[in-house]
């Protein structure tokens, strides 16, 4: 199993440039079967959960071609609709598939989707949204077969801003007849993406980022060459390991708006941020102060995706932190491997309280999920001693040459399997 050993204590400095954002990569990719003709995406980021999405494209018969960090996507041949279990269960984004291969052939057939286990992560919005475009949907034996002889334009309301729901439902209206309105839709920069790669390939979707989205559907799409936007989380990750460490860094390729949220709270900790286009500098001595709340919520709030990360910041801010996780019910699973390195966190239910103490110690820890893992990493950073991070599966999902670019900072990290 691959393992970090990690010897905490060095600052930080150096620039680095955003990978693709994976949970823009992804609804692109099941998006590539909406065309017969070729797909380029540009900045592909090598990330576990990529490769398990071009295993499902290829499953359902595209043919792939990745050349250095582009992945070619050919599905005129592609002929299935079903999409394997054992894909399903590694990857919660094959729930997309159902969009864009319902779009294809008029028929969908998936098993449950799996991906990180941070609470239910039900599917009932993609699945209503779905029927009012007038989609039969059966659910039996952990299958769920959708068929529809025709897709027809619907007003849609969300009950919650759901960003999966939010791009399947743009994924099965985009070939509809008529006018679909998804209203109280969700409004994260990753459906303004989506929107936008769509009607590059010749769609009619507005309104994504604000609330509501109007697709109008359109015959055909046609093939095309795509930079995706930079990966938000992944930046706010850096920039969290820095604001612990203290030192300098310089990430450059996601726009300040994009992580606002986040900005906002490093400053309030004492750190200092300059932006300028898509560049963010963050300056920090190290020495930080707790703010009073966190609370995570969709877009533009603060996201629960950097709930963990910034947890694990506030372990050594002076005073206490409230964390309030709204979005998933089971997020906290690493507060107790932060225990281990000498955090003082309390959690119950949706909320943790965080009192900062002076430092904290290496330890012996295992990631259980993505984001929980790289906490666990920003935190040995920042820790005295060295920290070993067990089992980095999860971690691989979603960040792309994370030793190398934390390597590329002056971080002592290294990989080794035990
Ligand atoms: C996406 C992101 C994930 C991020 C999350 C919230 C991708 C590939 N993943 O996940 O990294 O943490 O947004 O920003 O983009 N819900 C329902 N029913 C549904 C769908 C969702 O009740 O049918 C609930 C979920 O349980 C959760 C909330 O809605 O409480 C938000 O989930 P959602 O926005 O759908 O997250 P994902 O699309 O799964």
């Amino acid at each position: 199993m691959d393992t970090y050993i990690i010897d905490g204590g060095e600052r930080l400095y150096g620039k680095l440039q955003a990978q693709s954002a994976k949970n823009t990569v992804l609804p692109l990719l099941a998006a590539s079967v909406l065309t017969d003709e070729q797909v380029k995406i540009r900045g592909v980021p090598t990330i576990t959960d990529v490769e398990n999405m071009l295993r499902i494209l290829t499953e359902v018969g595209c043919k792939i071609k990745r050349k250095s960090d582009c992945a070619v996507i050919d599905s005129s041949n592609a002929v299935s609709h079903e999409i394997p279990p054992r894909l399903t269960k590694e990857l919660r984004s094959s729930v997309f598939m159902l969009g864009s291969v319902l779009t294809r052939f008029r028929r969908a057939k998936i098993s449950y989707p799996g991906g990180c286990d941070i609470g239910l992560r039900p599917i009932d919005l993609h699945l209503a949204g779905l029927k009012r475009l007038g989609v039969k949907i059966t659910e039996e034996g952990g299958y769920i077969e959708c068929e529809a002889d025709r897709l027809v334009g619907a007003e849609i309301l969300l009950d919650f801003p759901s960003v999966g729901a939010t791009e399947n439902i743009i994924l099965a209206a985009v070939k509809a007849e008529g006018i679909t309105v998804i209203r109280n839709a969700a409004k994260e920069p990753e459906i303004v993406d989506l929107q936008n790669f769509l009607n590059a390939m010749g769609a009619n979707v507005r309104g994504a980022g604000g609330g509501t989205v109007v697709i109008e559907g359109v015959k055909r799409l046609h093939g095309i060459e795509y930079t995706p936007i930079g990966d938000r989380i992944e930046a706010g990750t850096y920039l969290i390991a820095a604001a612990i460490c203290g030192g300098e860094i310089e990430i450059n390729g996601v726009p300040p708006e994009n992580i606002a949220a986040l900005l906002h709270k490093l400053r309030e900790n004492g750190c200092k941020i300059h932006t300028k286009n898509d560049k963010i500098i963050l300056e920090s001595s190290g020495k930080l102060k707790s703010v009073d709340l966190v609370e995570t919520t969709p877009f533009p709030g603060f996201p629960t995706d950097l709930q963990a990360q910034y947890s694990a910041l506030c372990c050594t801010a002076r005073g206490t932190t409230l964390v309030v996780e709204n979005l998933f019910e089971t997020r906290y699973k690493y507060a107790g491997e932060l225990k281990r390195m000498g955090a003082d966190v309390t959690v119950r239910g949706r909320t943790a309280v965080i009192r900062g103490v002076e430092k904290l110690h290496g330890a012996r820890v295992t990631a259980s999920d993505l984001r929980g893992g790289a906490a666990l990493v920003v935190a040995a950073l920042g820790a005295e001693g060295q920290s070993t991070v067990i089992d980095l599966s999860h971690i691989d999902r979603g960040y792309a040459d994370f030793e190398y670019k934390l390597k590329k900072l002056g971080a002592k990290i290294r990989r080794v399997r035990i």
